[in-house]
């Protein structure tokens, strides 16, 4: 197969460490294989954009990762004209590139993006698979490799920054959410290099967290937090500084949560 350098250069050599959570590799196979455009939803630092990493490696898809923001522009997505010594030269953005070369392009976050950007996707997430390029008068078809994956974490945004119906009703969906204990206490000692029973601490705090989610906390602690905690532990911190480092700190600024979760830590170190 031809691959040029610029694909080159998305292609995900090593495989990324990805532990299934429930069926979601199967699932997303065969969304790929149907050309299903995606959407992976669930709070931060629970695996998506791992999950997605792995699977362009898996698939041997080039993978284009785009974090939306409320500044960002259709053009930003898109491409532009940018003037140099010659004159107007058109650039590419990165859903134009990925929609060329094939590529998984993942918007991260896309609910961010005001709705006049998301709108640009809409051609691209239906049987039509076009991406208009109207300042530059080209109607791009996609790759026929191509796939749109989107990220959201529901419940952050209000009903305001919700995607809109017909946004959302052009995506098949899988929900993320934290692995099982067992799994967890395996991921944080193998990211962070920290001796399983040590893990469990950490998920055992975690856990206890996540009951407060609703009840003062706005999200439970995520994997992410603790695999941070156990780096900070496999440096030689102390247990205790670590978790109010990586932990408690971060996540809240309320004194009766931060001592409620500051308890948690002590029941454990
Ligand atoms: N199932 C899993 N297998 C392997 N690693 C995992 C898994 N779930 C979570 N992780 C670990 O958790 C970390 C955070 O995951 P990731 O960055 O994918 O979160 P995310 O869901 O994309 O969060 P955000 O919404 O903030 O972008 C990863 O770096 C990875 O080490
Ligand atoms: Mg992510």
């Amino acid at each position: 197969m031809f691959v040029s350098i610029d694909q080159e250069q998305y292609q995900i050599i090593e495989e990324p460490y990805y532990k299934e959570v429930h069926d979601e590799i199967s699932l997303f196979e065969a969304a790929y294989a149907a050309r299903l455009p995606m959407m992976v939803k669930g709070p931060t630092g629970c695996g998506k954009s791992r999950f997605i990493e792995y699977m362009a490696w898996r698939l041997q898809r080039p993978l284009i990762s785009v974090a939306c923001n409320e500044d960002m522009t259709a053009s930003d997505l898109v491409g532009r004209f940018l003037l140099d010594k010659d004159g107007t030269k058109w650039q590419d953005g990165p859903l134009t590139t990925a929609a060329r070369m094939g590529a998984i392009c993942y918007l991260d976050e896309v609910v961010e993006a005001r709705q006049d950007t998301t709108v640009v996707i809409h051609p691209l997430t239906d049987h039509r698979r076009t991406l208009p390029l109207d300042k530059k008068g080209e109607l791009l078809h996609a790759h026929p490799d191509f796939l749109l994956v989107i990220s959201y974490n529901p419940g952050y945004q209000s009903s305001m920054k919700d995607l809109k119906q017909s946004t959302k009703q052009r995506f098949g969906a899988l929900d993320f959410s934290y692995p099982d204990r067992d799994l967890e206490i395996e991921i944080v000692a193998h990211e962070s290099g920290v001796s399983t029973e040590m893990a469990g601490k950490l998920v055992s705090i975690a856990e206890r967290s996540r009951n407060l989610k609703g009840h003062g906390l706005d999200e439970g602690l995520s994997t992410r937090m603790l695999i941070y905690a156990g780096s900070l532990i496999e440096k030689g911190i102390e247990p205790l500084a670590a978790c109010s480092v990586a932990l408690v700190r971060p996540i809240t600024d309320d004194p009766d949560m931060r001592d409620a979760l500051d308890a948690a830590v002590t029941t454990f170190f």
